[in-house]
């Protein structure tokens, strides 16, 4: 058993129902949007918005809001209105759990940087976090991208998005009574909003309640510049200053010193979030600033990527069909058979929903690999295998694990390889690389062995022995381990492989079943989601036998047709399924086999394993650990929204998970996930808010700590990233005693011209005789001066300064007859600037002063005495602000912001001519 005991899983039901990372760490209020939920929305929506707009080829054009609009927008329910058809939205539903990955993480990783959380006023680092992250991401998917390129993108993507959705519910943007996201944070060219200044009171105390607990319903001072709340994070971000808005909630140490309470808006809980009231409102713009930065016109990704790279993102492009083809001499004729048996059905296929999106061929041969080729198109693929010449491959085992690593690697996610050879493979120490992309890719590996020749020389590689179940070989293990089928045929049974791939040409395959059978019966529950279902069972004593499967009536199964069959391996497909209900398969004799049941239906699951860190529940980095607990958070995909998990199980052989519950039809109904769990006996740790971000040129350190949870064991170490910036790493190897511990550490250099933005995934891996385990880690390049940010706001002197307004001057209707006046100069010394005068600026005029004109302004305010006050403020393009305030007012105590703390360089005039500050 690899999973622990008494695994404790938490059941994440229902559909999409700052903001807290997710629901796993801990309760909230049904309705309440976590960081998760806000960034599966906001996907949802940019996908669909993208969707209505590129049509299917063939298919009309959709009106604007047609998928966008949907109730309720669900991943199942947008792919089947795309295609039109069942089409399993599992890979693009991968890919957003891995931009909910990156998002989360960043409350590991970055937890004490405040400016992944637009805390403490941070917005100009903030912003430029945001978009240094951005340029960093996609600078990285210009060209031809990787799998593992487009997995970084997501993970970086997550943390962008962190940012940018953060900025909804810990500044004051919604208070303000905006109704659409600020686009500034993501494009420059959109006006920036006036920061308040460092010497503006932004809240006042909000009314305590009771002890510690706050209303804080009229707190905010600061309506018409933007402000953040404290939360004190360390170094960057040490102290809440008196003035400011705090965070607030209870996880907020400083929200009982002033300006007590806070101004955040992560839940809908008073406890946790003094503008509770406006969490509704923050997270609909966060969704609606998450969908921008895809599809947002002019600025989003989608503009910056283009659509194919958009596509490949959100793994949108349906299944490869991937042969790799062994090509030496005595494959020869077997290559003509594949030919002849495999195109008239993909032919037939072509055009169906369930037809692939493309196909490619990976000729092996020993020792070259490839070229590999791809096409949309049947006809070509069959003149790509006729083109095929045997040749070669003198001595037997073939270089058949690089060419599959290679078929892997070029495969969309969630593809069929078919491998075809007749000999070992030469290079099986590729297999735990192949097991690694098999894991991320969620490709199956179907292995047509049409005889097999292992070496006839000793190699100095022996091949491994094959671990937990026993194999014939390493194929057969390399298949079951992903899922796909393994067949050992001689060559006139070769049209077998015609059946399994009608099996794979499926656009929404399941799994219902695997399980090990002893006796003759298994039983399995058929619900009304599934269209088509296939019963394999093998013999595990390779004896023969006979098999029948039961409708829940007891009558055998009409629909059915063979796929295989052999003496000890047989598998019938069932179609159409016109019964639901408990079906059977019965074998003779009795005996132990290995029954899967698989299917095409849109009820289906995915999971995600998380543990406790910091304060939250996050989601594990690499393999989980045997022994541990861990968190399973399960998610249901379907059509319809109405159906329950009852519970979940391990398969402990197979370590995979199966959810059984009732379908919406109200049926039982079960489901195996087919990406296997693999618990390791070491761990590789991030530790904790360590930097990942390095300039052109420089190097970057990065130290992991690799903990041994299993037996004293010799481990060697190894580290690579994507882009080659990978310079050295200690140590290589190390013997570890149970439960120690040791730091590796890498050297990183930012390879690249100076001025370039990068993006780099760096693996981590660890590896003894009994385990292994890998973290991966996104490396960024920022441009020094991309780093540099701009915080100074403009500056100003009075000139002129005239205010008769005092006593009787202001009551109606002689105030209209006075007026006072002031003149003064504004200028930045980076940018332009801009002046506003609330509550009114009709009485503003300025007029720019020498060459760099709009840097660079003389003003003047006039107004009547009926209104003898005025707040004028000056921002630069960064939003970075100065203030000038005048108060004559009699109800107000005048002039008091800014006699107190006013500290630029017109005080001194200003003091001078105001009889009202109290100049101690
Ligand atoms: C990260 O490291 C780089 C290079 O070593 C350095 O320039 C940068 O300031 C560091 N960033 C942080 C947040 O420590
Ligand atoms: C590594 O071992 C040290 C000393 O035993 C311990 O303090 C530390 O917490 C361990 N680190 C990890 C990441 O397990
Ligand atoms: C702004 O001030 C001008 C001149 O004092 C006045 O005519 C106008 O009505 C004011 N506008 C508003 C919106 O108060």
């Amino acid at each position: 058993m690899l999973l622990p005991k008494g695994l404790p899983y938490l059941l994440c039901l229902g559909f999409v129902i700052g903001f807290r990372p997710n629901r796993e760490s801990g309760s909230l209020p049904p309705g309440d949007f976590t960081d998760a939920d806000i960034t599966e929305m906001g996907v949802l929506r940019a996908v669909a918005s993208y969707m209505e707009k590129n049509p299917l080829p063939g298919k009309p054009p959709m009106s604007p809001g047609e998928l966008e609009n949907m109730e309720p927008l669900t991943a199942t329910r947008l792919f089947k209105a795309y295609f039109q058809a069942d089409v399993s939205p599992s890979r693009f539903v991968k890919a957003i759990q891995e931009i909910i990955s990156g998002n989360n993480l960043v409350e590991a990783d970055h937890s004490k940087d405040s400016s992944f959380f637009f805390y403490c006023e941070e917005f100009t680092k903030s912003i430029n976090q945001l978009r240094n992250l951005r340029d960093s991401v996609l600078s990285g998917l210009k060209g031809s991208v990787s799998s593992s390129t487009l997995e970084s993108a997501r993970l970086n993507t997550g943390k962008v998005l962190h940012i940018l959705q953060k900025f909804y519910s810990n500044t004051n943007w919604v208070e303000m009574g905006n109704s659409k996201p600020y686009e500034h944070l993501l494009n420059p060219s959109s006006r920036a909003f006036p920061l308040a200044p460092a010497t503006k009171d932004t809240c006042k105390d909000c009314r305590e309640l009771s002890t510690k607990r706050y209303s804080c319903d009229d707190n905010l001072l600061a309506l018409d510049m933007l402000t953040s709340g404290y939360m004190l994070t360390g170094a960057s971000c040490p102290k809440k200053p008196k003035g400011k808005c705090g965070h607030g909630g209870k996880r907020d140490p400083t929200q009982n010193f002033p300006a007590k309470g806070g101004i955040n808006k992560e839940t809908s809980d008073p406890e946790q979030s003094p503008h509770y009231y406006l969490h509704q409102r923050a997270a609909e713009l966060a969704i609606q600033a998450t969908r921008d930065f895809f599809v947002g016109a002019g600025f989003g990704f989608l503009d910056e990527v283009g659509k194919e790279i958009f596509q490949k993102f959100f793994n949108l492009q349906g299944y490869s069909l991937t042969f790799a083809i062994d090509t030496t001499g005595s494959m020869s004729d077997d290559i003509q058979q594949v030919k002849t048996t495999c195109i008239d059905l993909l032919r037939k296929y072509s055009g169906s929903p369930d037809a692939p999106y493309n196909y490619i061929l990976v000729p092996f041969n020993d020792p070259d690999v490839g070229p590999v080729l791809k096409t949309s198109s049947v006809d070509e693929i069959e003149s790509y295998i006729s083109d095929l010449r045997a040749t070669g491959g003198g001595d037997c085992p073939e270089m058949s694990l690089t060419g599959l690593k290679l078929a892997l690697q070029e495969s969309l996610p969630r593809s069929k390889i078919f491998t075809f050879t007749d000999a070992g493979a030469k290079d099986a120490e590729l297999r735990d690389e192949i097991k690694v992309l098999v894991d991320s890719s969620g490709s199956d590996v179907n292995c047509f062995l049409t005889g097999y020749c292992a070496s006839r020389k000793r190699r100095s590689v022996p091949e491994p022995a094959a671990s937990t179940r026993s194999f014939a070989n390493l194929y057969e293990e390399l298949a079951s381990y992903s899922g796909g089928y393994y067949a050992l045929t001689t060559k006139s049974q070769l049209s077998q492989i015609l059946g399994i791939m009608e099996l794979s040409l499926n656009a929404a395959p399941v799994k219902v079943a695997h399980s090990r059978l002893d006796g003759t019966r298994f039983s399995f529950p058929v619900d009304e989601t599934l269209t088509e279902i296939s019963v394999s069972v093998k013999s595990l004593s390779s004896a023969g036998f006979t098999m029948t499967v039961e409708e829940p009536s007891g009558v055998s199964s009409t629909a059915t047709s063979v796929v295989i069959n052999t003496a000890s391996h047989k598998v019938v497909k069932v179609s159409p399924i016109n019964v639901q209900g408990s079906w059977a398969v019965v074998v003779t004799p009795s005996g132990s086999y290995e029954v899967e049941i698989g299917g095409k239906s849109l009820l289906d699951f995915s999971y995600q394993i998380m543990q406790p860190q910091n304060e939250y529940v996050l989601p594990i980095e690499g393999r989980p650990v045997k022994g541990s607990e861990y968190t399973v958070s399960i998610k249901l995909m379907g059509e319809a929204s109405d159906m329950e998990v009852q519970r979940l199980v391990a398969l402990s052989e197979a370590t995979l998970l199966m959810v059984e519950g009732l379908s919406p039809g109200h049926f039982p109904f079960s489901r195996v996930n087919t990406d296997p769990i693999n618990a390791e006996s070491v761990q590789i740790v991030s530790l904790p808010d360590q930097n990942n971000t390095m300039s052109p040129g420089k190097s970057l350190e990065v130290s992991v700590a690799v903990v041994n949870d299993g037996a004293t064991g010799s481990f060697s170490f190894n580290v690579w990233d994507d882009m080659g910036f990978m310079k050295s790493f200690s140590p290589t190897t190390a013997v570890l005693n149970p439960g120690q511990n040791i730091t590796l550490t890498a050297n990183f250099v930012a390879a690249v011209e100076s001025n370039t933005f990068a993006a780099s995934i760096a693996t981590f891996t660890a590896k003894s005789s009994m385990a292994q385990n890998y973290l991966k880690m996104p490396i960024i390049v920022i441009p020094e001066e991309a780093l540099e940010t701009d915080e100074t706001p403009p500056i100003y002197k009075l000139l002129d300064f005239y205010m008769p307004c005092v006593g009787k001057l202001q009551n109606q209707p002689i105030c209209s007859q006075h007026s006072w006046f002031m003149r003064f100069f504004a200028m930045d010394g980076q940018s332009t600037i801009t002046l506003r005068a609330n509550p009114n600026s009709s009485g503003l005029s300025c007029t720019p002063q020498g060459t760099e004109s709009d840097n660079n302004v003389i003003c003047q305010y006039r107004s009547d005495c009926c209104s003898p006050y005025v707040e004028i403020v000056i921002s630069d393009e960064n939003g970075n602000a100065a203030t000038i305030a005048i108060d004559y007012r009699r109800s107000r105590p005048p002039a008091t912001a800014y006699c107190r703390r006013e500290n630029t360089m017109s005080v001194v005039d200003l003091l001078a001519r105001n009889p009202h500050c109290d100049s101690g």
